[in-house]
């Protein structure tokens, strides 16, 4: 345990590190191939500004509102109800980047047992996206939504 801890402060710190880069330089995906990928996640996600706009999808709350989910830490929009994993891992120093949102969205229960060291940890969410290039371009259009809302 006491390992885990030190090795989630470690990826906690390297993630903020990462995370400064990708904000100073582009991420490597491409936003308009990730706003039309988008439409897989709009049956339970919506992107919205503090200010009530809805920047993406419809109004979907069956997960959590990803407005400025790069470079957030995991499991912390207020009122949400994740799942008990996800926010251990998010307490533990997981911050998203977009090494960690690639992996996570590839397959989301298996990333948090990972980062968790924990074969029974699972995600909350019920959907896998298929391919990195997806993944990659989903990010970067997330991103492009709220280019600012976590410095
Ligand atoms: C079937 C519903 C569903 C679909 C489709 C879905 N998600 Fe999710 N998503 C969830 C739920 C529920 C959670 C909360 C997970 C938990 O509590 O473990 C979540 C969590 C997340 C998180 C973590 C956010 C945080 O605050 O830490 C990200 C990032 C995310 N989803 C992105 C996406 C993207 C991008 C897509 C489209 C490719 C997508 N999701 C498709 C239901 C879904």
């Amino acid at each position: 345990m006491k390992t885990f801890l030190i090795t989630a402060a470690a990826v906690g710190t390297l993630s903020t590190a990462a995370y400064a880069e990708s904000h100073a330089m582009e991420l490597s995906g491409d936003a308009a191939a990730g706003e039309a990928a988008f439409s897989q996640c709009q049956t339970c996600h919506v992107v919205e500004s503090p200010e009530g706009e809805t920047l993406a999808g419809r109004n979907a709350r069956t997960g959590p509102n990803l407005y400025g989910v790069v470079g957030r830490q995991a499991g912390t929009v207020e009122g949400f109800r994740y799942g008990k994993d996800i926010v251990t891992a998010g307490e533990d120093g997981l911050v998203w980047d977009e090494e960690s949102l690639s992996a996570y969205l590839q397959d989301p229960t298996g990333y948090l047992r990972e980062v968790l060291d924990n074969k029974r940890a699972r995600g909350k969410m019920a959907y896998r996206v298929r391919s990195e290039e997806d993944a990659l371009n989903l990010i970067a259009y997330l991103h492009s939504l709220a280019p600012d809302a976590n410095m």
